[in-house]
């Protein structure tokens, strides 16, 4: 890739003799207002090291630096020293890399030989699926794309949550109030009733609480009723799921739950146990985390039975064995933190070094129309209504604005789910967000559809060009791009692997997903200042190579953050 900042830094180094090249490369920055150049020195940083003022040093500079093929002009400015780089140059280097690059623009082999594993979705059984669950899932599946894209090798990690006290309770319900028939006509939504009205009941009545236990109890014991039961309120809510992750297009490479670990806590306790790590309080066993400044960890109840913490370190062990992993991230809702905590300390304290390849990746809540999301009042709004509404809106839209686009229920889908997805994606993920049909689904806003729609517009100017594929990274003369139009969007497409490595490092899609705004922008504001198919045959190629530069890197963005990027809509 053609780094222009490099080059800069290239210049600058003779001439500061107490840094190296890469502490430069490292000091330079990008002006907030181009006309301040494209790259600027901050002195202030050089004026102890130098002993001189940030005004003097910028000064001795740039009379100093000589300018070359990459660099045009060299101003101090205030303390800096500005950059303004040769644009053609510029342009024709960063476009020739991108088109050589063509749908690995942006991809790097950074990983090779490393294996991340993701623990994201992991929805909890007999309970829906909701925005919540979205929310991890995109994230999730992003990390994935993005980790897969530099090179590593990923394992996807759906954790169910297919086992705890809560079987017990839906058990009794079913067991009081339930039919087969009605669970199987009402599916998930009849098991978070059943579920509900437990809760509902148990507060009159005591005796629910203790026969849920004992069904639970039962459960664990491997009774064949409780066993057969749990196994089918398993199947129903994942042909439920399914449905949700084939609208998503998200798929995992293992399924491996909670109930997975069930035969391979018992040896992790022991080792706690002889580590001197397990202390008994008040009936119960904890790891106690005082020094930390951390709760105890709960790895037993007093009635002997396991947790959730428990079971999080047994699968943790085990994946290590398994994947030998270089981190292992898991993607849930910032409450909870503690608990990640807690049992990453323990690990810690097991004496395994790789409790630093632990990490937690949260994110904030989800509110729609003001309101939070709960199981145990009822009160959630199901993903599978969202997603189904967002492809029906978006085929309202295509009937009124392009009625006879072919494969339109295809398109549909596509940008609605997109549109779900894009705007979950698109804050920083600590933040709450609040879900607005509006703002989601509107095609000139910062959404997904507005993404697509952009690419799409490019992929058609490249149709009408009759060439599509057939644009050289040779055969067009970059000095006829020279707009601030043109070359800021080369400037911003230039950006894109950065930006992949930046949200890679942060763990944050949001860079992304906001790069891919900046883009479309970018590139609107291009198309809408500049004809493209023009006469002049070498203009006309020059601007097509930026369209079609333009087109890869959506495309490939739109792909890291797990949207479709369709060639009409
Ligand atoms: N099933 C949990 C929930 O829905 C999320 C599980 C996250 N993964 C983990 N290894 N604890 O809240």
């Amino acid at each position: 890739m053609y780094d222009a900042k490099l080059e800069i830094s290239r210049l600058l180094t003779p001439h500061v003799a107490s840094l190296d090249i890469q502490e430069i490369y490292d000091m330079l920055e990008v002006p907030p207002n181009p006309e301040m150049g494209d790259f600027a020195l901050p002195c202030f940083k050089l004026s102890r090291i130098m002993r001189k003022s940030p005004v003097q040093i910028a000064q001795e500079l740039a009379a100093a630096v000589q300018t070359n093929e990459h660099v045009r002009r060299i101003e101090s400015i205030s303390g800096y020293l500005n950059f303004f780089l040769n644009r053609s140059q510029f342009i024709k280097q960063t476009l020739g890399y991108i088109l050589e690059s063509g749908e690995n623009y942006g991809s790097s082999d950074m990983g090779e030989g490393k294996t991340i594993v993701i623990d994201y979705s992991s929805p909890n059984i007999a309970k829906p699926f909701h925005v919540g669950h979205l929310r991890s899932t995109s994230i999730g599946n992003s990390l994935y794309r993005i980790f897969k894209f530099m090179g590593y090798n990923c394992v996807g990690i759906n954790y169910l949550g297919d086992w705890g006290t809560q079987f017990g309770k839906l058990i009794t319900a079913y067991k009081h109030w339930g039919s087969e028939e009605a669970v199987k006509k009402g599916l998930v939504k009849e098991l978070v009733a059943l579920y509900v009205k437990f809760h509902q009941e148990a507060e009159q009545n005591l005796e629910l609480e203790e026969e849920a236990r004992q069904w639970f109890a039962r459960l664990e014991q491997g009774d064949e009723e409780a066993h057969r039961l749990w196994k089918w309120f398993i199947d129903i809510s994942m042909e439920e799921y399914q449905k949700i992750y084939d609208l998503l297009g998200v798929k995992f490479d293992s399924y491996n739950g909670e109930s997975f670990y069930n035969d391979k806590m018992q040896p992790v306790i022991q080792e706690l146990k002889n580590k001197g790590l397990l202390k008994e309080s008040q009936g119960a066993m904890i790891v106690d985390l005082e020094e930390e400044g951390l709760p105890p960890c709960l790895i037993l109840k007093s009635d002997g039975s396991s947790l959730y913490a428990t079971r999080d370190i047994a699968a943790a062990i085990h994946r290590k064995n398994t994947y030998d992993f270089d981190k292992c991230i898991y993607v849930t809702g910032v409450s909870q933190s503690l608990h990640f905590k807690q049992w990453f300390k323990v690990i810690e304290k097991m004496g395994y070094d790789w409790h630093k390849d632990l990490y937690h990746v949260p994110f904030g809540t989800v509110s729609i129309g003001g309101e939070k999301l709960a199981t145990r009042t009822g009160k959630v709004v199901l993903l599978e209504e969202i997603l189904t509404k967002a492809i029906e809106k978006t085929l309202e839209i295509i009937e009124e604005k392009n009625p006879n686009l072919e494969n339109k229920h295809e398109i549909a889908k596509q940008m609605g789910v997109g549109a779900v997805i894009f705007s979950d994606l698109f804050s920083n993920r600590i933040k709450d967000v609040s879900f607005s049909w509006d703002e989601v689904l509107n095609f000139d806003g910062e959404t997904g559809p507005y993404v697509q729609y952009t690419h799409a517009r490019a992929c058609s100017v490249l149709r009408k060009a009759g060439e599509e594929g057939s644009i050289s990274q040779t055969d067009f003369d970059s000095s006829i791009l020279s707009s601030d139009e043109e070359y800021k969007l080369v400037k911003t497409l230039s950006q894109f692997p950065a930006k992949i490595k930046q949200a890679l490092d942060d763990l944050e899609p949001s860079v992304i997903t906001r790069y891919l705004v900046d883009v479309a922008q970018d590139f609107n504001r291009f198309y809408h200042e500049h004809s493209i198919l023009v006469e002049d045959k070498s203009l006309r190629n020059a601007r097509l190579a930026l369209v079609q530069a333009t087109k890869l890197t959506l495309s490939n963005g739109l792909w890291l953050i797990g949207l479709h990027a369709p060639e009409r809509v």
